[in-house]
């Protein structure tokens, strides 16, 4: 039976740069069949709803979707329609891979980093948050619990073993947020000791994002709480040429989403000016996840090529081409 493929579309430049991995997969002979999803905005005017039940059960089905960005509608009322994901599915990993290109406009020629955050807890539990009725008084709660912390910290040394990886470096604030980071830092040591293969470093998140920007080929693996996670993959993003290089990819015991890491990028959507790299790197992702490295790397050689020969690049890149050049660009290849 064919493997099938839940997409959503998303919101802003979700769309086309949807299709353009999409006619890329194709082209490349995965055989996928799709079906197709509405949520955030598209879906709220389409159904009321910015996760409809009906998304949830097609995700729950197929177990497996690539995702475009989603707008979250700023004000009350509205939770963010990734989180609710994440948790909804317990996608309590966020693999956020950054790998360097040639030729681009990046400040660095040479990282190959993944980010390992936790994705269902942190700041990011939606736990306890109240603002006083004068609004002068928020609140919000922060949670850590010892299972999350040994399966993502688990999850990353086994992810450091898979891709022959030499280092994980456990990301925390636990010389302040005694409580929170305390425990994340202290199982992390803990189940870096199961791991003597690997060489396991810590790193206050401050320093870490300096050490990011001044000397970042010393990162391999890194491993953090959500919040900490949510930044620094963005940092790292911004290492190898920006969000349009971006990829990432939310997994938790047999569900699987793959996403850019950017959002709905309003700025551009619309416009034919959107990087589709960030969505075909996380169809790599998925790919590798199938069990298909052969299609997946067939695709990364293709991509890497016309972006290293500046062959019809797009704007964030340096190059002069819309959306649409890019991808015909990576297809001739195929
Ligand atoms: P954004 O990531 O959409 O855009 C930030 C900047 O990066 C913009 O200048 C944009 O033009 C540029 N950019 C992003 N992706 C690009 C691409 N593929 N090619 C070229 N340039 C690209 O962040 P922003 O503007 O803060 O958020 C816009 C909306 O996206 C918000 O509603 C937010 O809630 C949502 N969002 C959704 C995410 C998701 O669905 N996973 C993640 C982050 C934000
Ligand atoms: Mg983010």
């Amino acid at each position: 039976a064919k493997q099938i493929i839940t997409v959503i579309p998303g919101d802003g430049i979700g769309p086309d740069i949807i299709d353009a991995t999409i006619k890329v997969l194709d082209k490349a002979g995965c055989n996928f069949e799709y079906e197709y999803a509405d949520a955030g905005l598209t879906a709220l005017e389409n159904h009321g709803d910015l996760v409809p039940e009906s998304t949830l059960a097609l995700i729950e089905k197929n177990k497996i979707a690539l995702k475009g960005p989603l707008t979250t509608p700023v004000g009350d009322g509205f939770t963010s329609i990734n989180v609710t994901l994440r948790k909804h599915f317990q996608l309590y990993a966020n693999v956020r891979p950054v790998l360097s290109f040639k030729g681009t406009k990046a400040r660095y020629e040479n990282i190959d980093i993944i980010t390992i955050r936790e994705n269902t807890e942190g700041m990011y539990s939606g736990l306890g948050q109240t603002v006083s009725e004068d609004g002068n008084h928020a609140e919000a709660m922060s949670l850590v619990t010892r299972e999350g912390a040994e399966r993502i910290v688990t999850f990353a040394y086994e992810t450091a073993i898979k891709e022959g990886r030499k280092k994980v470096t456990a990301v925390h604030k636990a010389n302040i947020l005694k409580s929170t980071s305390g425990l994340f830092l202290k199982v992390a040591r803990e189940v870096a000791a199961r791991y003597p293969q690997i060489e396991s470093t810590e790193m206050i998140v401050d320093n870490c994002c300096m050490q990011l920007v001044m000397n970042p080929e010393q990162f391999d693996v890194i491993v953090t709480t959500n919040l900490f996670g949510d930044i620094l993959s963005d940092l790292c993003a911004g290492l190898v040429g920006g969000l349009g290089m971006a990829p990432g990819a939310n997994i938790g015991n047999g569900c699987a989403i793959f996403e850019a890491v950017h959002g709905s990028a309003p700025d551009i959507a619309g416009k034919n000016l959107a990087n589709p790299t960030s969505v075909i790197l996380a169809a790599i992702q998925m790919l590798e996840y199938l069990g298909m490295a052969d299609k997946a790397d067939n695709i990364r050689r293709a991509i890497t090529d016309v972006i290293e020969t500046g062959d019809r690049t797009t704007r964030d890149l340096g190059g002069t081409h819309g959306t649409s050049d890019f991808t015909q660009a990576v297809l001739e290849r195929l």
